[in-house]
């Protein structure tokens, strides 16, 4: 069953023409991920909701914060199947009106309800009973689609880029990182289809420890279930110290940076997942750890919203 999904076309793979950082910059665009609004999240679910179909469910549940981009994924991709959606919202219910992810994903006809953060849990399984009473065959899905299917959706990403760059190598891919699947797949891919790919992931929120540890589990979760292709490392490369304090903080250098790179390259990252890890990236060229001239992938994984519904920049 893993490496099945609903149809979906490569996105692009674009070299900058600018050199403003002095190495050759690519940058997937998985921010134009065709379906459900894009980013990463999307490109995950054509994997998960997969998995639900065959399972022969008619409905999902799933959770996140207030502007998740899995949960507007999601509620758009329940809407195109008709199913029914509940998503749990760990955030207060905005008392303006809804913005971002969160209006799309009520206008997409998700049931939303909001609860603290140590009440997801129950608040999942109580959503799951709802909808079995009254005749549905819910699927659940973890927070952010944490999955197994997540993790081989970024596999086989790694694959669609080896197709596109033809033989050109690429020395680091860098991107955000946050529950981890995105770069459990990219370090499982590259090590199986680029092995001279370093992956630099830059954490949008967690401590390097939790964050490494996590993403070690879910790697060694799809090596495994590939039948172990690759050899596992001790360590990944998912660097804490760019997130600002955690989830959603900000900082006026990364406010910069994202200034920056709009005017210089016509490119909108946002302040909680992309802005990040470019801000990251601006670094690692001044610092060495990118040597100048590399080949890089900068994996855009989406946030337009995300900057929208942004008041400080
Ligand atoms: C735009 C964007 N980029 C990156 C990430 C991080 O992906 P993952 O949770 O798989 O590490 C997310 C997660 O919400 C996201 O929405």
């Amino acid at each position: 069953m893993l490496g099945h999904h609903f149809p979906f076309t490569p996105t692009i793979i674009e070299k900058t023409p600018g050199d403003e950082l002095g190495i050759a910059l690519f940058v997937k665009r998985d921010d134009l991920f065709s379906l459900f609004g894009g980013g990463s999240k999307a490109r995950k679910l054509q994997y998960i909701f997969y998995r639900a179909h065959t399972s022969g469910c008619n409905a999902i549940v799933t959770a996140g914060g207030a502007q998740s981009n899995h949960v507007r994924a999601a509620a758009l991709f329940a809407a195109h199947l008709g199913w029914q959606a509940i998503m749990i919202i760990h955030a207060e219910r905005p008392s303006d009106p809804f913005t971002g992810n969160l209006k799309l994903a009520s206008i997409a006809g998700a049931e939303l309800r909001f609860v603290q953060e140590e009440a997801v849990a129950g608040a999942m399984d109580q959503a799951m009973a709802d909808l079995r009473t009254t005749g549905y065959n819910p699927f659940y899905i973890w927070g952010g689609g944490h999955s197994l299917e997540g993790a081989f959706a970024y596999y086989e990403a790694i694959q669609e880029l080896k197709d596109q760059m033809k033989g050109q190598p690429i020395d680091f891919i860098v991107h955000a990182s946050g529950t981890g699947t995105t770069q459990a797949g990219i370090e499982i891919g590259c090590r199986a289809f680029m092995p001279s790919c370093r992956v630099l992931g830059v954490s949008v929120a967690r401590d390097a420890t939790r964050g490494s540890g996590i993403i070690l589990e879910s790697m060694q979760a799809l090596n495994s279930s590939l039948g172990s292709p690759v050899k596992m490392p001790q360590h990944v490369a998912f660097d804490d110290r760019w997130h600002g304090g955690g989830y959603e903080c900000t900082y006026s250098e990364l406010m910069d940076t994202i200034r920056w790179v709009v005017r210089t390259h016509g490119l909108l990252l946002d302040p909680t997942y992309t802005g990040k890890a470019f801000h990251a990236l601006r670094h690692y060229v001044e610092d060495g750890t990118v040597p100048k001239g590399s080949s890089v992938v900068f994996w855009h994984t989406g946030g337009l919203l995300n900057l929208l519904s942004t008041r400080d920049i």
